[in-house]
């Protein structure tokens, strides 16, 4: 018996339909698929006639050109290898004029996105007269170039209700947008939006070819007022009780008194997983499902943890840290960590994988 990581198929499946809608998306695939397996998560999206997929690893970049060898492929890191990109038709981000300058001959026949930094500072080209000088000096240039064929951005405050960051980082970018087009700019791609600002919009933004869309599609809701039925999770992680432990009052349990036992007779599960799996430790201040029940997790070893149960647990019950109830999003409404936090600290090399339906 060992602790494990289960995806169904079907459900997965038909959430990447209900949160495409029919709408052009671009699946973001980065971090091995949010943990999900870039070869699965791969099949999945071009089976739900998904087309295009950004990741910010050159190395995922070239293993989506062998798994889908007619997609289109967006690096949303910069890299240096232009060779590896031209050989792939990988399209990569232009992050800076600083960079265009230093690259701008190596970039000859690269396909580039130009990109606006807006309010997350992370990357990007700071205003619009710095986009617009990159445009005129490549206009200009009569040598060799990269190919200009998109433009993007990324909001940092799209899941943010009660601040106004989004409106503001929404409004500097379609402005942006407008004013680049109505200078007899074209590209081929524009996109900007994640699954926050894709859902509740509720539709793409005038002009833009795609939205950039990653934890929807992996069945996790983006921010807390979204209905459950919505996006289905289609994620479960369940492990084994090994043994059920009696402790009395007063005895310290797990390593350097990590739990004490407030009453006699209590009686603790031994249960298979920790947080060498992957387990965040604020996830283990709320409870787990056995048998129908919730009971408490108690203690958090590398690869064990004390549950507190009553007489109706026993030894090989299973215990379940994630499903369909017990939501990722829900852990992440209550401060457990972020949807992706979560999820990227599953430890597949020691859960064991397995994708049903
Ligand atoms: C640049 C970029 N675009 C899009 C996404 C997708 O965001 P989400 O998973 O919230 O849809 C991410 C994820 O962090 C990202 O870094």
């Amino acid at each position: 018996m060992t602790a494990i990581w289960r995806v169904d198929r079907k459900i997965f499946q038909q959430n990447v339909r209900q949160v495409r809608n029919g709408q052009p998306i671009m699946a973001v695939v980065k971090n091995n698929a949010y943990n999900y397996g870039l070869a699965f998560a791969i099949e999945q999206f071009w089976e739900a006639g998904i087309r295009c997929f950004s990741t910010t690893s050159l190395k995922e970049a070239v293993e989506i050109r062998s798994l889908a060898p007619t997609a289109t492929i967006f690096l949303m890191n910069p890299i240096r290898d232009f060779d590896v990109l031209r050989e792939h038709d990988i399209h990569m981000t232009l992050p800076s004029l600083a960079f265009y300058y230093e690259h701008k001959q190596a970039l000859a026949d690269v396909k580039v996105h130009l990109e606006y930094e807006n309010l997350l500072h992370r990357s990007g080209f700071k205003t619009l007269a710095e986009l617009q000088e990159v445009l005129a000096d490549h206009e200009a240039n009569d040598a060799p170039k990269m190919l200009i064929t998109g433009l993007w951005t990324h909001f940092g405050y799209a899941d943010e209700f009660d601040v106004p960051d989004y409106e503001i980082e929404r409004t500097a970018w379609l402005e942006i947008v407008e004013k680049l087009l109505d200078q007899g700019y074209t590209f081929e791609m524009i996109h900007a939006q994640n699954s926050a600002s894709f859902i509740r919009e509720g539709h793409i933004f005038p002009h833009h070819t795609h939205a950039r869309v990653g934890i929807a599609l992996y069945g996790l809701r983006p921010y807390s007022s979204l209905s459950r039925d919505q996006i289905s999770q289609a994620l479960t992680v369940q492990a084994n009780v090994l043994q059920v432990r009696t402790v009395q009052a007063g005895q310290h349990c797990g390593y350097s008194f990590a739990y004490t036992a407030e009453q006699d007779n209590t009686r603790l599960a031994v249960v298979d997983l920790g947080y060498g799996d992957g387990v965040l430790r604020t996830r283990a201040q709320h409870d787990v499902l056995i048998n129908g029940k919730r009971y408490p997790i108690r203690a958090l070893m590398m690869s064990h943890m004390f549950v507190e149960v009553d007489d109706h647990v026993k030894a090989q019950d299973v215990v379940t840290l994630y499903n369909e109830d017990l939501r990722i999003d829900d852990y992440t409404f209550k401060g457990v960590g972020a949807n992706s936090e979560q999820l990227s600290a599953l430890n597949l090399d020691s859960l064991t994988k397995e994708y049903t339906n």
